[in-house]
């Protein structure tokens, strides 16, 4: 039973309730991150200030590119585990400025990765995107399926990360399970984030864009739920198969490795325009909307089968958006006294 976690990224959103829920458990967690200034470094802190008010979490502000820095965190705290949360995140931004998820994305895991090998960790778990489903149309998106057609940087530097991941698997016998994750909301949420952007812009009497004249779909998944998949997903380490023949239908894990994808979402298809009507029915006020076409790099719709992740922990996402977004909305009235 894994004892020790080390989970990078955990002044982010996900991190933060990872985290926060790990230390409920009984868990020692260390948490790393460079605090980066993509979005409100203030929100950052606060999360870090919640998460260190409790004994059993400690942190260090640094990058997953200082690898000396990295080595020395996980030298000294000796993880069981590690889950591998930072990232350059964000789709869209990868348009401006591709370089930085080259850095954090592809060198930073690396680090990750090799601090991973040496120590032996018992499980490496690192995060994915459904974005790196790209261009496939075929839903709902299961992890067997061919997913060669990344639209942007930021799913090919995820999809890179899933190939290095395999090869570490491979040549190192590192149990390894990739996350991909369906879009992520709830408190504590991204200000980049539409759930975020559309609340803050409604109460604020200001417009919100909505691309693909609102022709979209998107598999909300609530973050709660996926923190709780991934807390299973812990214990679901991955061996090496003997022979393929050992794996089981449906199941993403390498002939070769000990190594498995595994999708985190809510298996549903919501129309983002009922998402937004569900926002506004919270929030008891009408947006202004700007119907904009769609945006470069940008995917039509999302859609998980979570089969697996069911199958492999007994878990199934199952919040609904309109009490996800409900949570969301009283978070950010009370956060921002709005
Ligand atoms: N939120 C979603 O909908 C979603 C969907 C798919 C995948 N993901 C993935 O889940 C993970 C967590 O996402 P999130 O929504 O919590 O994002 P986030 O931006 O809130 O958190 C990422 C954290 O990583 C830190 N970070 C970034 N680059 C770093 C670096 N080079 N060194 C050290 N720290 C660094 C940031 O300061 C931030 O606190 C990411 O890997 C992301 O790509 C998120």
């Amino acid at each position: 039973m894994p004892q020790r976690i080390l989970i990078t990224g955990t002044a982010g959103f996900i991190g933060f309730h990872l985290a926060k829920l790990l230390i409920s458990e009984g868990f020692h967690v260390h948490g790393y991150d460079g605090m980066t200034d993509y979005y409100d470094v203030n929100l950052k802190r606060k999360r870090h200030a919640t998460l260190l008010q409790h004994p059993n979490f400690a942190a260090t502000e640094a990058m997953l590119e200082d690898q000396k820095s990295f080595d020395d965190v996980a030298d000294r705290f000796r993880p069981d585990v590690i889950v591998h949360l930072a990232a350059q995140a964000g789709v869209r931004y990868s348009l401006e400025n591709p370089r930085a998820y080259l850095d954090s994305n592809v060198i930073g895991t690396f680090n990750v990765m090799e601090a991973a090998r040496r120590l032996e960790v018992q499980h490496l778990l690192m995060a994915s995107t459904s974005s790196v489903y790209g261009a496939n149309t075929e839903m709902p998106f299961t992890e067997g399926e061919k997913a060669d057609t990344q639209l942007t940087i930021y799913a090919a530097t995820k999809k890179a990360n899933e190939s290095m991941a395999h090869a570490y698997a491979h040549l190192w016998n590192l149990p390894t399970t990739m996350f991909r994750f369906f879009t992520v909301y709830g408190t504590w949420g991204r200000p980049d984030l539409a759930l975020y952007k559309f609340v803050d812009a409604i109460l604020k009497d200001r417009p919100i864009d909505i691309y693909n004249n609102g022709d979209m779909y998107r598999d909300f998944t609530y973050v709660d739920d996926l923190v709780r998949g991934i807390r299973l997903l812990i214990d679901a380490v991955p061996h090496r198969p003997n022979k393929p023949e050992d794996i089981e239908p449906g199941d993403s894990l390498s002939p070769v490795a000990p190594f498995r994808i595994v999708n985190i979402g809510n298996s549903d298809k919501v129309r983002l325009l009922d998402f937004i009507d569900a926002i506004e029915e919270c929030l008891g006020k009408k947006a202004i909307r700007n119907y904009m076409p769609m945006q470069m790099g940008d995917v039509p719709a999302t859609w998980a089968d979570a089969s697996l992740l069911q199958r492999l922990t007994g878990f199934k996402p199952e919040t609904h958006f309109k009490d996800g977004i409900a949570q969301f909305v009283a978070w950010f009235r009370d956060y921002y006294r709005i």
